[in-house]
């Protein structure tokens, strides 16, 4: 697959085929992630890749404290959006909703779509993106955000989709004690990662970009 082809390809994945990843198949997916720019070559990043029992277990955990309504503790800061952005929110909430033929006022399916976002899309496998905490947390989001992206592509080649996903993280303690990951690593994000179901509705969606023409401004062009 070319650079153009898998730019344009890549879209986050929320329905999965329960096949399970072959751990080669990861390797290959990670060995070329980790090719991501970062600055000055620091590669703050950490890599933990779950799969089987133990991603049950987290997927588990997480939907109690969700059931409990227990408060979210990310480890990195959340966007709160307002405006514009916060209208970018809402339209992907209505299009994957609207997929998945969820009406506003049904709010059962509501509350299971929002677990599915706690239970990694129940993927067949998760990668946690961790970075040590004696780093800088922004310039440490910007060179793991290029890491993640550079995972998503690289997974195409393998017929894998992945669907980034922060709410997996919102409860970090249960990842880490689950996973052992050790205090002094800060649980950045996680990617679900597994085949595409074809036939789950979400996966249509095409989400929309603002045009170039709103957001940028070329200087010195005639
Ligand atoms: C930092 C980050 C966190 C995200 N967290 C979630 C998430 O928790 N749940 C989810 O469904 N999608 C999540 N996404 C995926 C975005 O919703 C998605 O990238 C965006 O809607 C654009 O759609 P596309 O990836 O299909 O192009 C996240 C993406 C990023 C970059």
């Amino acid at each position: 697959m070319d650079v153009i082809e898998a730019i344009r390809a890549r879209k986050s994945i929320r329905g999965f085929k329960s096949d399970p990843v072959p751990k080669q198949i990861l390797e290959k997916v990670l060995e070329l992630g980790v090719r991501s720019p970062s600055a000055e070559n620091g590669q703050p990043w950490e890599i933990t890749v779950i799969t089987g029992k133990i991603l049950e277990n987290i997927r588990e955990e997480n939907i109690e404290k969700l059931g409990r309504h227990e408060p979210f503790t990310p480890e990195v800061q959340m966007h709160v959006y307002a405006g514009i952005y916060k209208e970018r929110h809402m339209k992907l909430a209505a299009q994957l909703y609207g997929l998945m033929g969820i009406a506003r006022e049904d709010t059962e399916n509501r509350r299971l779509w929002v677990q599915r976002g706690f239970r990694f899309y129940d993927a067949p496998a998760a990668i946690i993106l961790t970075a040590s905490n004696s780093l800088d947390e922004s310039p440490t989001q910007f060179d793991l955000g290029c890491l993640a992206q550079t995972i998503c592509l690289a997974a195409l080649e393998y017929g894998l989709g992945t669907c980034i996903a922060g709410q997996s993280v919102l409860y970090p303690e249960v990842t880490r004690k689950h996973c052992g990951i050790p205090e002094t690593e800060r649980i950045v994000m996680s990617i679900a990662i597994g085949y595409p179901d074809p036939d789950f509705p979400a996966n249509a969606l095409e989400s929309t970009r603002e045009s170039l023409d709103n957001i940028t401004t070329w200087i010195g062009f005639d």
